[in-house]
C-alpha cells in the first residue's frame, strides 16, 4: 500500500513537472501569411500610393443622423438611487443627447480634426487610414524627428491621440528631441477599412502596420499603445524586434503562463515574496480583481462571442451607441464613476464632451461599430490561441506606465517575464485607461523619459 503511493506521488509529481515544462517552454515565432488578401474576393493587383485623405461626411449622413437624434426617446428610467451601477443612467445620456442635438455642430468638429494631416493607402486589400503628424519647419529643429507609432484602442479612435500630437511633434526643451507620430486607425475602425474575411486579429495588424510604416520610409521606430493599441505594439515587439527601437505601453498584463503563475502564488505567498510590496495592490486582493473585472467585462464576452447580434441595435441607433460607449468612458477613467449619478461625465470629466461625441460620431459615421467589436472575436479565437506569442518574450527596450485607474495593469516583475528589458516602469500620479485623452502632459512626459533613457543607452 505504502509503496504504491509512492509510486503515485512520483508519477504525479513527474506529471506535474511535464506539464510545467511544457507550459513553460518558450514557442517558435510563428511565421503568418506575409501576403494576405483581408478585401473582398480573390487578391487583385494594389495601389500602394499614399493618398491625402479629409473627413468629409456627406450631408445626407449628417442629415440622417439628426433625424434619429431627433426621434422621442424610448428610455428607461433609472432605478433609484442606482446612478452608474446598471450600466449608462439615463437622466444622465438624456441630457447628454440633448446637448448632441443642440450644441455640437459637426461641421465645426470635422473641421478640427481636418486640422491635422490625414492619409489613405491600402494594405493588403484594406484602405488603411492615419495621421501623419510631423513637426512643424522650424530653424529650432536641430535634430531629426524620430518616428513614432502611436496606436488607439476600443472604444476610441485617433481622436483619442488630438490632444498628445502636438505634445509630441513640437521639440522638447533642453533635448531638442521631437517626434513624427503616424497613428493608423485599426482595421475595421474608423476610416479604415474592415477586413471581409475572418481571422484579421493583433499580429495580422502588427504586420499591417509594419508594412504602413515601411511605406513611409521608416525601417526601425517606436510603438506606443493602450488597450488594442498595446496588444498589436506587444505584438509587434514579439514579431519584428529588429524594427522596433523602443515599445511603451500603458496597459498591459501578464501575458506569460510564468507571470501567471507568479500573479497566483503571490496571493498565497507572504506579501513581497514575488513583487515589490508597494505594488501588490494592483493585483491583490487577486478575489476582489477578479470579481471587479468579471462584472465590468460582460461587454468583452458578448463581442468575443456575438458581435454582429448587438451590432446591428448600436448601427441602427445613435442613443443605443452613445450610451454603449459612455459607460466605457465612465467606468475606464476612475472606478468609482459608478456611483456618481452622471457617471462623472458631465462635472470635472477629464475628457471634454465635445471630445468624447467625436469619438462617437466618428463610430456612426463610419458605421463601424461593428467591425470594431469583431476584434475581439478575432483575438479569443480557438484558431487564434494556438498561435501563442504571448509566451515568447521580446528583448525590445519596453517602458510601462501603470496608470492609477487603469483597467489592467501589472507589477514589474511579472511583466519582466515577457519585456526582458524593461528601461523605465512608471506609476503615473493621474489617469486612467484613456491615458491619452486623460493626460496627455503626463503621458508625453513618460514617453519622452522612456525614448530619452533607451536614447542615452544607444550614445554611450
Ligand atoms: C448615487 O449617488 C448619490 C448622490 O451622490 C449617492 O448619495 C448614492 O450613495 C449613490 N448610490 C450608489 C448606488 O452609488
Amino acid at each position: 500500500m505504502a509503496r504504491g503511493f509512492l509510486l503515485a506521488s512520483v508519477l504525479a509529481s513527474i506529471a506535474v513537472a511535464y506539464t510545467l515544462m511544457g507550459l513553460l517552454r518558450v514557442p517558435e515565432i510563428p511565421s503568418l501569411p506575409q501576403n494576405p488578401w483581408w478585401g473582398r474576393g480573390k487578391p487583385q493587383p494594389e495601389d500602394t500610393s499614399v493618398r491625402p485623405f479629409t473627413i468629409n461626411v456627406p450631408d445626407e449622413d449628417i442629415e440622417d443622423l439628426r433625424i434619429r437624434l431627433a426621434l422621442p426617446l424610448r428610455l428607461t428610467a433609472p432605478l433609484e438611487g442606482a446612478n452608474f451601477t446598471y450600466g449608462t443612467n439615463s437622466d444622465t445620456l438624456k441630457q447628454i443627447i440633448g446637448y448632441w442635438k443642440q450644441e455640437y455642430h459637426w461641421k465645426e468638429r470635422e473641421a478640427k480634426l481636418n486640422k491635422f494631416q490625414h492619409y489613405k493607402t491600402k494594405i493588403e486589400g484594406l484602405d488603411i487610414h492615419f495621421i501623419h503628424a510631423k513637426p512643424r519647419q522650424n530653424p529650432n529643429n536641430v535634430n531629426k524627428p524620430i518616428p513614432l507609432l502611436m496606436i488607439h484602442g476600443w472604444p476610441g479612435s485617433f481622436v483619442e491621440f488630438l490632444g498628445i500630437l502636438p505634445l509630441l511633434t513640437s521639440p522638447e526643451e533642453g533635448s531638442g528631441r521631437v517626434f513624427e507620430v503616424v497613428c493608423p486607425s485599426l482595421p475595421g475602425y474608423a476610416f479604415s477599412q474592415a477586413a471581409a474575411k475572418p481571422g484579421l486579429g493583433l499580429q495580422e495588424t502588427a504586420q499591417i502596420f509594419l508594412k504602413l510604416m515601411k511605406r513611409l520610409g521608416h525601417d526601425r521606430f517606436y510603438v506606443q499603445g493602450g488597450d488594442w493599441g498595446a496588444g498589436v505594439a506587444t505584438q509587434m515587439a514579439t514579431l519584428y524586434p529588429e524594427n522596433l527601437r523602443g515599445v511603451h505601453l500603458n496597459m498591459f498584463r501578464p501575458q506569460t503562463t510564468a507571470g501567471k503563475i507568479k500573479q497566483v502564488l503571490g496571493a498565497v505567498l507572504p506579501s513581497g515574496t514575488l513583487m515589490a510590496k508597494e505594488e501588490e495592490d494592483m493585483v491583490y486582493p487577486l478575489l476582489e480583481h477578479a470579481k471587479w473585472l468579471l462584472g465590468e467585462s460582460g461587454y468583452f464576452h458578448i463581442q468575443a462571442t456575438k458581435p454582429d447580434t448587438i451590432g446591428a441595435a448600436l448601427a441602427q441607433s445613435p442613443v443605443g451607441l452613445a450610451s454603449y460607449l459612455l459607460e466605457k468612458f465612465s467606468t475606464w477613467t476612475k472606478r468609482g464613476n459608478v456611483r456618481q449619478p452622471d457617471g462623472g461625465l458631465l462635472k470635472g470629466f477629464p475628457i471634454a464632451l465635445d471630445t468624447l461625441l467625436d469619438n462617437i460620431c466618428i463610430y456612426w459615421f463610419t458605421n463601424s461599430i461593428t467591425s470594431s467589436m469583431r476584434y475581439y472575436a478575432e483575438n479569443t479565437s480557438p484558431e487564434r490561441a494556438a498561435i501563442d506569442t504571448a509566451n515568447i518574450p521580446s528583448e525590445v527596450p519596453a517602458g510601462l506606465a501603470a496608470f492609477p485607474e487603469e483597467v489592467l495593469s501589472s507589477p514589474r516583475s511579472l511583466m519582466a517575464h515577457k519585456f526582458h528589458d524593461i528601461v523605465t516602469y512608471t506609476r503615473p500620479e493621474a489617469g486612467g485607461h484613456f491615458a491619452a485623452m486623460e493626460q496627455p502632459a503626463i503621458l508625453a512626459k513618460d514617453f519622452r523619459a522612456f525614448v530619452a533613457a533607451v536614447e542615452a543607452r544607444e550614445e554611450s
